[in-house]
């Protein structure tokens, strides 16, 4: 029997809160299936391991997680530690340092979502943003000189390389020609003179490559307001590390809001463990009152299932969110509802054993 060894990162806020529900319907699913089995390894760091040990994981963290089969991560940052620390020694350590270069991230209305956009069928919202995740302007190069004084300068420098970029393009044709669709390219050349227009040279070689897939290329400005005005255009996107960043919040809004996206950060060569967690942080705002919507975790469950080769259960698991949706029985405050946390992942849960029957 298969057993899959999971790392576990739940992390700070309402992270530990809607971890527990995505942990809850794995279990649910593999119990179910009786296949395979999954094992939860939990690992306290973030913020308050922070405050302790001033270090948002450990020195050989990386070591620790390396022979896992995945990392399961509900969301860092807290305040009273900085936001810059609690990304960048944490998150943007595991995503560059388990080379992790392919964000998936889905923007896809499901049934029973609410969505704010007017003259806009479910059908048109429906794409995945594949976000380069290793390098870009989240590089994090640069320089900051004379500090305090008139002088002061500060270079944040982007790094845009040959392999990054084509081994990005590559995983986002692959995933259209597979599924039949379309690749978008965002980027902004006009402004950005170096990296931008390397990069559409580079979508140019690589899309010769792939005759039979349509492609399409905009300015991130003009996707922005494409995504509002007509979201139908877009079906595979490809895009750099901070435009993804931003379009994929986006995304989220008009796709039923932050309890509803997901994300995967996956290294395809699988030489190392590949992170899955929802898009949100950890939300100080409703931290601690069960009102967080645990449905973006569970989809970047359903995408580990995907990962794992068990695509017939990510399917499920979606069309169990879609039930819990289109009920409107046990939703949480941002979708209207006033149902818990944990009540919210119950439904969904209840859902998958429904369908599993089926
Ligand atoms: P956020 O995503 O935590 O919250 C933005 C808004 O969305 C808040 O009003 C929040 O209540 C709401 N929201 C988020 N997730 C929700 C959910 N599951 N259910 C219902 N409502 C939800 O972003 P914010 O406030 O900018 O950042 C808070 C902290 O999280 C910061 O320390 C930030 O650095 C960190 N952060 C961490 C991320 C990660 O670990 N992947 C990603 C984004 C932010
Ligand atoms: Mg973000």
């Amino acid at each position: 029997m298969k057993d899959y060894k999971i790392a576990v990162i739940a992390g700070d806020g309402i992270g530990p809160d809607v971890l527990a529900e995505g942990v809850k319907i794995l279990k649910t699913v593999a119990k179910l299936d009786g296949g395979f089995s999954l094992e939860f390894t939990y690992f306290p760091w973030g913020c308050e391991y922070y405050l302790k040990e001033g270090r948002m994981m450990p020195e050989n963290g990386l070591e620790l997680l390396r022979h896992y089969d995945a990392i399961f991560l509900g969301a860092v940052g807290y305040p009273g530690v900085p936001d810059h620390i609690s990304l960048r020694d944490l998150l943007l350590v595991i995503r560059k340092g388990f080379d992790e270069y392919v964000n998936v991230r889905p923007v896809k209305l499901l049934k029973g979502a609410p969505c704010p956009l007017a003259g806009i069928k479910r059908e048109d919202i429906d794409m995945v943003v594949i976000r380069e995740n290793s390098e870009g302007e989240y590089a994090g190069e640069g320089s900051w000189l004379h500090k305090g004084t008139p002088e002061e300068t500060v270079r944040q420098t982007g790094v845009f390389t040959r392999k990054g970029c084509e081994r990005i393009m590559r995983y986002a044709f692959e995933l259209a020609k597979k599924e039949g669709r379309s690749v978008t390219s965002v980027s902004k050349g006009n402004a950005l003179n170096y990296s931008m227009v390397f990069w559409d040279q580079i979508f140019h070689e690589i899309s010769e490559e792939y005759p039979e897939v349509e492609t399409h290329e905009y300015l991130v400005d003009a996707a922005a307001c494409h995504f509002v005005r007509d979201p139908g255009r877009f079906q595979v996107v490809v895009t750099s590390n901070l435009f993804g960043d931003i379009l994929t919040d986006l995304g989220a809004a008009i796709a039923g809001g932050m309890g509803l996206a997901a994300g995967a950060n996956l290294n395809p060569e699988r030489t190392f463990p590949s992170m899955f967690e929802p898009i949100h942080g950890s939300a100080p705002d409703i931290a601690g009152t069960g009102k967080a919507n645990p449905m973006a975790t569970i989809w970047s469950a359903s995408q580990m299932l995907d990962f794992f080769g068990y695509e017939q259960y990510g399917k499920l698991l979606l069309e169990a969110i879609e039930d819990v949706l289109v009920e409107g029985a046990c939703l949480s405050p941002e979708l209207g509802g006033t149902a818990t946390t944990r009540e919210v992942g119950d439904a969904v849960k209840r859902k998958v054993e429904e369908l599993f029957q089926r």
